[in-house]
Formats: C-alpha cells, sequence, structure tokens
C-alpha cells in the first residue's frame, strides 16, 4: 500500500552502511579525544614519580673511621651528608636537619645527632628524640651504604 497524501512519510529508517561508518568514526574520535585528554590531565593532576636519581659514591674506608667519629661529605647533588660510626654501625644522614634546615652535627659523647638551631637531637638511626623534630617526629634522611673490601659506598643522589 502507497501511501496517500493524508498519511505523514513514513519515519521508519533502515540502517545503512553509510550511516553505520558515521557513527563509527565519530565514536572513535572522541575516544581518541578522551584517551589524549585524560592523558593530559593526568600529567597535571598525578603526582610526579619520586624515583630520585642515585648513583654509588666511594666516601671513605672504614679503617679511618674508627668507632664514635663522623665525617662529612658532599654528594653531587650539592648535599652534605654525615658518615658516622655509631655503636649500631656506619650510618649517613643528610646533614640538613629536617626542622628548618640547619646543619646537625654528630656528638659522640652524646651519641647522638644535635641541632644547634633549636636544640633538636637525633639517635643513632636518625631517629628524633629532642626538640621540633621529635615534635614532628621528623627524622634524619638515611643514604644506603654497602662496604666492599673495607670500601665505604654510598647511594646519593645526583641532582
Ligand atoms: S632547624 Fe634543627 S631543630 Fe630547628
Amino acid at each position: 500500500m502507497s501511501p496517500t497524501r493524508d498519511e505523514p512519510p513514513s519515519t521508519d529508517r533502515k540502517p545503512t552502511r553509510r550511516g553505520f561508518f558515521g557513527w563509527a568514526a565519530m565514536g572513535l574520535g572522541l575516544f581518541a579525544s578522551a584517551a589524549v585528554g585524560l592523558t593530559v590531565v593526568g600529567r597535571f593532576l598525578l603526582p610526579r614519580s619520586r624515583g630520585e636519581r642515585t648513583r654509588r659514591l666511594y666516601v671513605g674506608q672504614l679503617s679511618e673511621l674508627p668507632l664514635g667519629e663522623s665525617q662529612p661529605f658532599r654528594a653531587p647533588s650539592g648535599e652534605t651528608f654525615l658518615l658516622t660510626n655509631t655503636v649500631d654501625g656506619v650510618v649517613a644522614f643528610n646533614a640538613t636537619c629536617p626542622h628548618l634546615g640547619c646543619k646537625v652535627h654528630w656528638e659522640a659523647q652524646h651519641d647522638r645527632f644535635f641541632c644547634p638551631c633549636h636544640g633538636g637531637a637525633f639517635a643513632p638511626d636518625g631517629t628524633p628524640t629532642e626538640g621540633p623534630p621529635k615534635d614532628e617526629n621528623t627524622p634524619l634522611k638515611p643514604l644506603a651504604l654497602t662496604v666492599d673490601g673495607g670500601a665505604i659506598y654510598a647511594m646519593v643522589p645526583v641532582a
């Protein structure tokens, strides 16, 4: 039966190949745009990897660091560290106080690291024991050490 003038035109549409590919192309375009957009936004919103670059640095001979002695050394990053032979073994800590950045030093007579600025003190393992660092529970930052044939190496930050 053919439509007469009194009947409205039919709204039934059969899917066509052209229509299908048009929708598919638009879908792919939206997907690609969303992927690029999420990548760009993610770089700004997500924290960057804290993967600090380090390298192995010779810092001294075990035989030249008697028990209770401490000696500073500088990393390629410019930071100063304290290599210290404590009763718990040889340790290395960043000499910068985590409170406000003064330089700490080793006090063998008290078996502790001490910051003169506000009386901050740290145990030989870097744990804060007195002053603002204890209140804020901010330890000294350690370095990983290895001893190879009496030579001491530290994994130091490069930049
Ligand atoms: S800067 Fe070291 S205790 Fe304040």
